[in-house]
């Protein structure tokens, strides 16, 4: 279903971010949860990313993820590349599945010679969870190069992703995020509202859930930890998002969603922020 030409892999290996790309503007709107330039800056990021230098000869540094999409398709590029894998945490099983289909057809045709289970570890249960969820990299003896969280936005999930990936992170290690000017502490009323309006029911205001925006916490969080944390400026979704032809193409949703405050239009540029973290 999504096997379509793109090139050879010759081509595709000259110009793998417009490859990337096709792919995924190919997704449904379901899976395709981050705008095109959001993609593309997780794509520089990791593209300028020195891989080989944060290998030591005992630990293998992976990439994790929480929230599959649109972000699987060029963490798992990198895995790929790289050769190591990529944890996805997803509670959305079906979505996990979908994905391997597109994957399959895609990526796995291009890196044909690679055994999709090997690179992509996906799990289909809540990330936070101690026995199932990033806690378990310590039984896997994983380090973490680069992470990107995309779940439940609230800062109760966000922040404990966070903290339980901190003791994995190795040397120069990126961290990036989605919905970084979202400030929900514990329910995300904008989601929470978007369902009661499609149920005619009205909306809710939950008292003493609003934290700072979610980049400052974060910010904050790594900072007690690491002696040095480097903000990297939304990388080049800053100077790109403006042009990005993913508002225009669901516009329709995305206005209405602003109305209800799951969209923060007014607050775009401060969408995604990515950090590298320093261990002296
Ligand atoms: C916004 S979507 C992810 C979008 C995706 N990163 C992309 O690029 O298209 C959020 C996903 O997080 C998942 N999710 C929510 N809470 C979770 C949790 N605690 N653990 C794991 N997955 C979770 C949902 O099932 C949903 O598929």
């Amino acid at each position: 279903m999504y096997d379509f030409f793109f090139g050879s892999s010759q081509d595709i290996e000259n110009d793998p971010q417009t490859w990337l790309l096709s792919i995924k503007r190919m997704l449904p709107r379901w899976p395709n949860g981050i705008p095109d330039s959001e993609f593309l800056a997780l794509f520089d990021l990791l593209n300028q990313y020195d891989y080989e230098s944060t290998c030591t000869p005992n630990k293998r540094p992976v990439l994790i993820e929480t929230g599959s999409g649109a972000s699987t398709i060029v963490l798992l590029y990198f895995a790929c590349k790289w050769n190591t894998c990529l944890y996805t945490w997803d509670i959305a099983s079906t979505k996990l599945a979908f994905l391997r289909g597109v994957l399959n057809d895609t990526l796995f045709r291009q890196f044909r010679d690679l055994n999709m289970f090997n690179y992509w570890k996906y799990i289909a249960y809540d990330s936070t969870n101690q026995y199932a969820g990033i806690p378990i990299l310590k039984e896997t003896n994983d380090t973490v190069c680069a992470a990107f969280y995309d779940s439940e936005h609230t800062w109760q999930v966000l922040g404990s992703e966070i903290a339980a990936t901190m003791p994995f992170l190795c040397n120069g290690a990126i961290l990036a995020i989605d919905d970084a000017n979202y400030a929900y502490k514990e329910s995300n009323t904008a989601y929470i509202n978007m369902l009661r309006t499609k149920l005619d029911l009205p909306a809710v205001t939950v008292s003493n859930n609003e934290c700072r925006p979610f980049w400052e916490e974060v910010e904050s969080l790594l900072s007690q930890k690491f002696p040095r944390v480097k903000n990297l400026d939304g990388g080049t979704y800053r100077q790109n998002y403006q042009d990005d032809i993913f508002w225009s193409y669901y516009s329709s949703d995305r206005n209405n969603m602003n109305k209800l405050g799951m969209e923060k239009l007014e607050n775009l540029a401060y969408r995604f922020e990515a950090w590298k973290v320093f261990l002296n």
